[in-house]
């Protein structure tokens, strides 16, 4: 309840005699009426992500959740690398947020200095670290603060206000994205060791968009179809072999047009093959 957020907040700060930091949870609809909220009622900066509600797992001879408590569990907190991914889009939303004008520290899932490079290039002011350090020490500070510095100096930024936020402007809604931009997965043949693993992904889970060959005639056992690759990712997300399947973007040639200019009548999508729109289960060799 955001209202119950700026009273309290009121509250401490009617007696606080230091900074106060409000942590946010990410265990609401949209976090970005709390991080208001938290303003209004006086904040000095926010803090997100706490963790997230979770059951880890259910033991089936017991059925007791995990971790068990004499038979009995309740939820417990997700945190760690898992919740990185959350942690970036929430703190992205609120330091997003030109109704959000205090300084925040991201959270959730920082173990390197890139995890912590990228919560500063979303905006976050500072970085904090839990799982990480009850993992591997305390001394995992002086390796994220390492890492960091050698990076700056490489980029040639001298402070953290050199690349805090850059990435913000590049956070849109999805309708915002051009609809023109073509991405084709390209596989490395001479990596490939025929795990099949892209083509079963693409036909039963994608657009059937990765010919199977027979195999003992000498050539690649997969192939991409580009004119039926829609470039959503999941065959290279798949292969087991790094660097073997990669997405190159394909110039279609096309002005730029965005899902909101295309449905307000403005802009034109660029032509796709007719087996882009009905690719279907071909033949298995
Ligand atoms: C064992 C444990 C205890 C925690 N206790 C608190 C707590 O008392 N108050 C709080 O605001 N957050 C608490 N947290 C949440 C962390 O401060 C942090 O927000 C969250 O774990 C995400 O960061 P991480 O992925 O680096 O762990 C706790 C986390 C863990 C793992
Ligand atoms: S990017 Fe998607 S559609 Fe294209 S080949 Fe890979 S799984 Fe199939
Ligand atoms: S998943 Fe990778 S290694 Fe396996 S067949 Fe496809 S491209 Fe080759």
């Amino acid at each position: 309840m955001p209202d119950y957020t700026c009273q309290i907040v009121e509250w401490v700060k009617e007696k606080a005699t230091i900074p106060v930091i409000v942590k946010l949870t990410p265990n609401v609809t949209d976090v970005t009426y709390i991080a208001r909220a938290a303003v209004n009622g006086g904040a000095d900066a926010l803090s997100l992500i706490n963790t997230i509600n979770s059951i880890v797992a259910v033991d089936l001879d017991t059925f007791a959740p995990q971790p068990s408590v004499g038979g009995k569990s309740s939820h417990g907190g997700y945190c760690g690398p898992a919740v990185k991914p959350i942690a970036l889009h929430l703190v992205s939303a609120v330091c997003g947020d030109a109704k959000v004008k205090i300084p925040v520290s991201g959270i959730g899932g920082i173990s390197t200095w890139k995890d912590a490079a990228e919560f500063i290039a979303l905006g976050s002011a500072t970085v904090q670290v839990c799982t990480a350090v009850m993992h591997y020490g305390f001394r995992i500070v002086e390796d994220l603060i390492d890492g960091l510095s050698n990076w700056m100096d490489e980029k040639g930024h001298r402070t953290i206000e050199d690349f805090r936020g850059r990435a913000l402007p590049n956070v849109v809604k999805w309708e915002d994205l051009d609809l023109n931009y073509h991405l084709v997965a390209k596989i490395d043949h001479a990596t490939c060791i025929g795990c099949e693993l892209c083509w079963v992904a693409c036909e039963d889970g994608a657009h059937q968009a990765i010919r199977r060959n027979a195999r003992g005639n000498g050539g690649p056992v997969v192939e991409i179809i580009e004119e039926a690759c829609v470039g959503c990712n999941l065959c290279s997300e798949v292969c087991p072999v790094q660097g073997c399947i990669t997405m190159e973007s394909m110039p279609s040639g096309a002005a730029p047009v965005t899902w909101k200019q295309f449905t307000a009548g403005k802009g034109k999508l660029a032509p796709r093959s007719e087996h882009f729109h009905t690719a279907t289960f071909g033949p298995k060799p």
